[in-house]
C-alpha cells in the first residue's frame, strides 16, 4: 500500500509506543522510514529499532525548537529529496496537569507546555515540510476522544487536542490543491509511556475495554494499520479528517442498565 514511499515517523519513545505500532505497519507494508527523537534518552533504542526496519535516518529533534525543527525537515529532503508522509506522534503535559479536578491543577504554564509540544509542535513540523511533500502525499497525528468530551484527569490535554483537531482542518483546506493531505487518528486507550502520566490511566483502560461495541481494547498495530492507509493512495480522498479507531467507543450515548 505505501510501496517505496518515505515516511518521517516523528514521536518513537519505546516498542509500546503508538509510533512503534505505526512502523511495523508502514514497513511490512513496503515503506522506507525515517525516524526522529526526542533527545539522546531513546538513542539506544532507536538504534536498535531502526535496524530492525532497514532504515539510516534518525534524527534528535526537541520539538520545542524551532531550529531543531527546520534541521529535522533538512536532513530528510538532503536524504530523500521529497518526502512523501510524516507521521506526528507526540504528546506532552507536565504531571501536575493530568491528576485532578482542571479548576485546581490548570496553571498558563502547564497550558503553554501541553499546547505548544501537543498541539503547535504539528503546526510547526508542517510549516517547515510543506514546500518538501511530493505529490499526493499524506500527513497524520494522533488524538484523542477527551478533545470533545470531558475526561478525568485529561483536563488541558483534552484542549490541546481539540486545537491540534482543528489544526488538521485549517491545514487540510489550504494543503489540499498543493497535494498534501491531513487527517488525524483518534485512538482508544493504549498503555504507553504518555498514557502512564495520566492519573487512573489504568481504570479508564479497564472500563474504556469493558465499555466499546468491540468490548475490547484496541492495539497499535490496529491503529497502524489505520495510518498504513491514510498515508497510502487508497485514501487518497479523505483529508481534513479525524478517524476513530477505538472498538467504536464514540459512538455510544451513556451507559445503563
Ligand atoms: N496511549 C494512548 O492511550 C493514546 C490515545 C490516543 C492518542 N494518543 C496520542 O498518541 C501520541 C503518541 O503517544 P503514545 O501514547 O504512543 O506515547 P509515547 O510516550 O510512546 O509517545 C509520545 C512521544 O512524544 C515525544 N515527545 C514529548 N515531548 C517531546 C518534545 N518536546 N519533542 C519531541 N518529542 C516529544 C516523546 O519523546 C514520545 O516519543 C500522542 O499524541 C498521544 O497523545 C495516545
Amino acid at each position: 500500500m505505501v510501496k517505496n514511499k518515505k515516511i518521517l515517523i516523528v514521536g518513537l519513545a519505546n516498542k509500546y509506543s503508538i509510533a512503534a505500532g505505526i512502523a511495523e505497519s508502514l514497513y511490512e507494508n513496503g515503506a522506507k522510514l525515517g525516524f526522529s527523537i526526542q533527545n539522546e534518552r531513546f538513542e539506544k533504542f532507536i538504534n536498535e529499532f531502526s535496524k530492525n526496519y532497514d532504515s539510516d535516518f534518525t534524527q534528535i529533534c526537541d520539538l520545542s525548537n524551532d531550529i531543531e525543527i527546520k534541521d529535522l525537515i533538512k536532513k530528510a529532503v538532503d536524504k530523500w529529496g521529497k518526502i512523501d508522509g510524516i507521521v506526528h506522534s507526540v504528546g506532552f503535559a507536565p504531571a501536575d496537569q493530568l491528576s485532578g479536578n482542571i479548576e485546581e491543577c490548570i496553571s498558563r504554564e502547564g497550558f503553554q507546555i501541553a499546547h505548544d509540544i501537543s498541539s503547535y509542535s504539528f503546526s510547526g513540523v508542517i510549516k517547515e515540510a510543506y514546500p518538501h511533500m511530493s505529490n499526493n502525499s499524506s500527513i497524520i497525528t494522533l488524538t484523542y476522544i477527551g478533545s470533545q468530551q470531558a475526561t478525568p484527569n485529561y483536563n488541558v490535554m483534552g484542549m490541546a487536542k481539540a486545537s491540534l483537531e482543528a489544526s488538521v482542518r485549517y491545514f487540510s483546506s489550504t494543503l489540499g490543491e498543493k497535494g498534501v493531505r491531513v487527517n488525524s487518528i483518534s485512538a482508544g486507550p493504549i498503555k504507553t509511556l504518555a498514557a502512564s502520566g495520566i492519573k487512573g490511566f489504568k481504570s479508564m483502560l479497564n472500563k474504556h475495554g469493558a465499555n466499546t461495541p468491540l468490548a475490547r481494547n484496541i492495539t497499535a498495530r490496529e491503529v497502524g494499520n489505520t495510518a498504513t492507509f491514510l498515508l497510502s493512495d487508497m485514501s487518497s480522498g479523505i483529508t481534513g479528517q479525524t478517524i476513530y479507531v477505538d472498538g467504536g467507543y464514540n459512538i455510544q450515548s451513556m451507559d445503563f442498565d
